[in-house]
């Protein structure tokens, strides 16, 4: 038996990963119970999980990992209250069935408007209530920063801000406050948080929103890195940014890609990858978990966005921009759930 990941890391922030709910037995399991204090569902708790259709709710998925993390004492992180993305279509359609973003009429606009947020705060509400003894850190809105600049505070143009502005963001996170109680943790979720103008839009919402007494107590930083990218020191001051506004900050989707972006040309089998790209990978975790263990005090958490090889999200988009053949390999673990190079340098 191998040296736990959670055990070395016990006094500076918990250690985990995305799984679905088929991940949770068999070999993936223990490797679960043994490295990981942690736990969080790639999919099973997005809204087009659990409220496919107005009102009728599918718990199974998203019921299996809580009690896991419930027989295993493991923290539970919820992902995710409020998306642009896998959110079901109904969300948005007018009282007569039509997109809410193609709406002129300023009344009507209006009243989709309050049609949205009532049926964001009843999704928030239904689902918080159901977890909220279980849940330790929620994201409540992920990904509200776009990657440009759009607008002038470089918000996501997604149909949540098209039809409320920045509403659904303050009321998604008073909602969330009022029904998980003051000591839940609650945060904002984003990629690329330290690319500087995407990190700083961030900030100054953020800092926004607790200056007008909106509660958020920390900044999840996705981190779907690569070898060479972001460079350490841009992990650094984002970190220390939001640190010195009295925020917590966790990582919450790490996983280091083999390829730059976009992944192109991309192996096509694990035997294909060369070892270099894996020394080089070990050593970029090394150095990421160095920062990470610097900071101790400002990171309470590290999640990365799977377990193992073997099922990463990354093998799609390396498929999809290599005609759909293409793998990635981002973790500790390869596709046989043999410890990796990158295991050792973040264990020694
Ligand atoms: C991804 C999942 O890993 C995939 O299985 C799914 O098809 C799409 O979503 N940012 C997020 C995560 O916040 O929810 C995404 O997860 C990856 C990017």
């Amino acid at each position: 038996q191998v040296a736990s990941l959670a055990d070395r890391y016990e006094s500076a922030f918990d250690i985990g990963a995305a799984v679905e709910p088929y991940q949770l037995n068999g070999r993936q399991g223990k490797i679960l119970k043994h490295h990981y204090n942690s736990i969080v569902a790639e999919n099973a708790m997005k809204p087009v999980s659990l409220q496919p259709e107005e009102g009728k709710w599918d718990w199974e998925g998203a019921d299996k990992i809580v009690e896991f993390a419930r027989k295993n004492d493991m923290n539970l992180r919820f992902h995710t209250l409020v998306w642009h993305s896998q959110v079901p279509d109904w969300f948005f359609l007018d009282e007569d069935g039509n997109p809410m973003v193609d709406e002129t009429d300023e009344e009507k606009r209006e009243e989709n408007k309050e049609l949205l947020l009532e049926r964001m705060k009843t999704h928030i509400k239904t689902v918080v209530e159901r977890y909220k003894d279980d849940v330790d850190s929620w994201d409540v809105v992920n990904e509200a920063i776009a990657d440009g600049t759009p607008n002038e505070r470089g918000l996501r143009e997604s149909v949540w801000y098209q039809i409320t502005g920045d509403e659904y963001i303050r009321v998604a996170f008073e909602t969330a406050r009022k029904y998980a109680g003051e000591d839940a943790m609650l945060y904002i979720n984003d990629y690329n948080t330290e690319v500087e103008t995407k990190r700083d839009h961030l900030y100054n919402l953020v800092k926004e929103l607790k200056k007008d007494g909106v509660p958020i107590d920390g900044v999840g930083h996705q981190a779907h890195i690569q070898i060479g990218w972001p460079s350490i020191q841009q992990m650094k001051d984002s970190f220390n940014l939001f640190t010195s506004l009295g925020l917590d900050n966790q990582v919450t989707e790490l996983d280091v890609s083999l390829y730059g972006w976009p992944p192109r040309p991309a192996y096509t089998s694990y035997d294909a990858i060369e070892e270099v790209r894996i020394q080089a990978q070990a050593d970029r975790y090394e150095q990421i978990f160095n920062l990470y263990e610097d900071l101790k005090v400002d990171i309470s958490s590290v999640t990365f966005w799977g377990i193992a090889d073997n099922h990463t999200w990354l093998d799609d988009r390396a498929e999809e921009y290599n005609d759909g053949v293409g793998i990635d390999a981002p973790f500790l673990f390869d596709e046989n759930y043999k410890v990796k190079p990158a295991f050792w340098k973040v264990i020694d």
